[in-house]
C-alpha cells in the first residue's frame, strides 16, 4: 500500500493564550501562527512551544487562542483581528487596506470558509472564531500567504486592453449592451479566495491559471474595446491553463463579491470551442 507521509511542518500544535485587558464581552479567536523564517523552537515573544508533546526545538505552525473582548472593538473579523494586534499581541501579523471590501488584501479562511475579513460580521460565527491563511499556498507569515504565483499568473493573461492603431481622437465608445457584458467581471478585487478554494488549484496552481485569472482574462475577452480575442484564446486553449476545471463550482461559492468565476470559465470554454 502507497504510504505519504506530510512534511515535517504541516503538524500544527497548540499554541499560548491571551487575554484582552477587559471582558466586557469575550470570544475565543483562535489564529494560525507561523513563520517560516524563525529556525528552532519558540512563538514571537520568545516563549517556548513546547507543549510535551515530544515536539521541542522544531519550529511547528501553531494555534494560539486570544480571548478578545469584542464589545471593545468594531463588528468585522478584521476589527477583531486589529484589536488583538493593537491591544494583546503585535507580533501577529496579516494584509488589510481598505477595510471595505475593495482591496482585497484582508482575505483569509475564517471558520472554514475563503472570505474578506472586513466584511465577515464576527457575530454571524458561532462559537470559537477560527481563523487561517487563505489555503494550499506557501505562508510568508501568519495569516500572510505568498501570491507571486497568483499575480504571475494575473500578469500572463495581459489584463488590459489591447485595441488597434492609430488611437482615435476621443475615447472608444460602447453600446448599453456591450458595457453590460462586462458586469459580474469588472468587480473582481483579486483576493484570491476563489483561486485558494478550488482543488484543481491546490494540485495544479503552477500550471492551471484558477479562476480569478481566468474571470480576469474572459473580462477583456468579453469587453468590445478589446481586439485581441484570438491571441487571448489561443494562449488559454491548454489542457492544463483552462482545462483543469472540471466545474467544481467552489469558487462561485466562495467569492465575497458574490461574481461567478465558473460561469467565466465557461464562457472562456464555449469561445474557444466556436474559434
Ligand atoms: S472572482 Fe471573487 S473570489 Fe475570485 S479573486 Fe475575484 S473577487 Fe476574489
Ligand atoms: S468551477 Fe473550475 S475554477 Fe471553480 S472551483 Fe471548480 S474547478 Fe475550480
Ligand atoms: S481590507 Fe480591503 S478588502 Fe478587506
Amino acid at each position: 500500500m502507497a504510504e505519504f507521509k506530510l512534511p515535517a511542518n504541516s503538524k500544527i500544535v497548540s499554541g499560548k493564550t491571551y487575554r484582552d485587558a477587559t471582558a466586557a464581552r469575550l470570544r475565543t479567536v483562535r489564529v494560525y501562527r507561523f513563520d517560516p523564517d524563525r529556525g528552532g523552537d519558540g512563538d514571537d515573544n520568545g516563549n517556548s512551544n513546547d507543549n510535551g508533546d515530544g515536539n521541542h526545538g522544531r519550529n511547528l505552525p501553531r494555534i494560539d487562542t486570544y480571548q478578545v473582548d469584542v464589545a471593545a472593538c468594531g463588528p468585522m473579523v478584521l476589527d477583531v483581528i486589529i484589536r488583538i494586534k493593537n491591544h494583546i499581541d503585535p507580533t501577529l501579523t496579516f494584509r488589510r487596506s481598505c477595510r471595505e471590501g475593495i482591496c482585497g488584501s484582508c482575505a483569509m479562511n475564517i471558520d472554514g470558509v475563503n472570505t474578506l475579513a472586513c466584511t465577515q460580521p464576527a457575530a454571524a460565527i458561532s462559537g470559537d472564531i477560527k481563523i487561517y491563511p487563505l489555503p494550499h499556498l506557501p505562508v510568508v507569515k501568519d495569516l500572510v500567504a505568498d501570491l507571486s504565483n497568483f499575480y504571475a499568473q494575473y500578469a500572463s493573461v495581459k489584463p488590459w486592453l489591447q485595441a488597434g492603431e492609430p488611437a482615435p481622437g476621443r475615447e472608444r465608445l460602447q453600446s448599453e449592451q456591450q458595457r453590460e457584458k462586462l458586469d459580474g467581471l469588472y468587480e473582481c478585487i483579486l483576493c484570491a479566495c476563489c483561486s485558494t478554494s478550488c482543488p484543481s488549484y491546490w494540485w495544479n496552481g503552477d500550471k492551471y491559471l484558477g479562476p480569478a485569472a481566468l474571470l480576469q482574462a474572459y473580462r477583456f475577452i468579453a469587453d468590445s474595446r478589446d481586439e485581441a480575442d484570438g491571441e487571448r484564446l489561443a494562449q488559454l486553449d491548454d489542457a492544463f491553463k483552462l482545462y483543469r476545471c472540471h466545474t467544481i463550482m467552489n469558487c462561485t461559492k466562495t467569492c465575497p463579491k458574490g461574481l461567478n468565476p465558473a460561469k467565466a470559465i465557461a464562457e472562456i470554454k464555449k469561445a474557444v470551442a466556436k474559434r
